[in-house]
């Protein structure tokens, strides 16, 4: 089983995405840590965009990207770098880093062997990103949307914010999401949108755990199926 959600910033995909995997025992993946990982380390090795293009790529072929206890930490080999990974400025740099096709090859490419094998292991992943419905499992069982209006989106973006520590305005957070939405969505490969069969889900006016309800229903139908199927086979 996989199930794929997608959605722009503050939607509240990681949340839904972790309580699914909790509930039916998958791997989770948060997609977006992997090119966050990458811009860490192009930061680290002080590569610029556009300029050191094809290094960054080298950069990324060879980046021994490592998700433990089942994706809430991540690693660049022995070193943990999860909190690193998640500063405003990664953040920007990562939205940059993300729109390069040669990254997005390499790192696609290993979203789906992680998914495999966890599905090998056991039995599904829940993967959470922008393109997962549309590039890196268009045929995924299960395609979640997840949308929620521009002031609720900034506003757990603040939350996040302050929850670390960091002195921000709503008025920040409003201009981080807006110009972080443009670029995942008008950049040329892989833009954020959703698969022409996906299920829409608005999170405004819905507690986590009603999002978490209603998706866990349509897998519930969908691994219904998948066995009614292998039945009659
Ligand atoms: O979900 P996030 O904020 O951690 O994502 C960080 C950046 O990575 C964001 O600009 C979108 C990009 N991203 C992407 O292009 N494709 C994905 N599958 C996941 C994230």
């Amino acid at each position: 089983m996989i199930i794929a959600i997608d959605g722009p910033a503050g939607a509240g995909k990681s949340t839904t995405a972790r309580a699914l995997a909790e509930r039916f025992g998958y791997a989770y993946i948060d997609t977006g840590a992997m090119y966050r990982a990458v811009a860490l380390a192009v930061a680290e090795a002080n590569l610029q965009v556009p300029t050191d293009n094809e290094r960054i790529a080298a950069l990324a072929r060879t980046l021994p990207i490592a998700l433990k206890d089942n994706g809430q930490r991540i690693y660049l080999g022995e070193r943990e770098v999860t909190a690193l990974i998640r500063t405003p400025e990664i953040g920007a740099l990562t939205s940059k880093i993300s729109a390069l096709p040669e990254v997005r090859h390499i790192i696609v490419q290993q979203q789906r062997d992680i998914a495999r094998r966890s599905e090998q292991e056991c039995g599904g992943a829940v993967l959470e990103g922008r393109d997962i419905q549309t590039v890196v499992f268009p045929d995924a069982p299960v395609k979640i949307f997840l949308t929620a209006d521009l002031d609720t989106r900034a506003q757990r973006r603040l939350q996040q914010w302050q929850e670390k520590g960091e002195a921000a305005s709503s008025q920040a957070a409003q201009q981080d999401i807006t110009a972080r939405d443009n670029r995942d969505s008008t950049r040329e490969v892989s833009p954020l949108q959703a698969a022409p069969d996906a299920e829409h889900i608005s999170t405004d006016a819905l507690t986590p755990e009603q999002v978490v309800e209603r998706i866990a229903q349509i897998v519930q139908s969908k691994l219904t199926a998948q066995q009614v199927r292998a039945v009659s086979l």
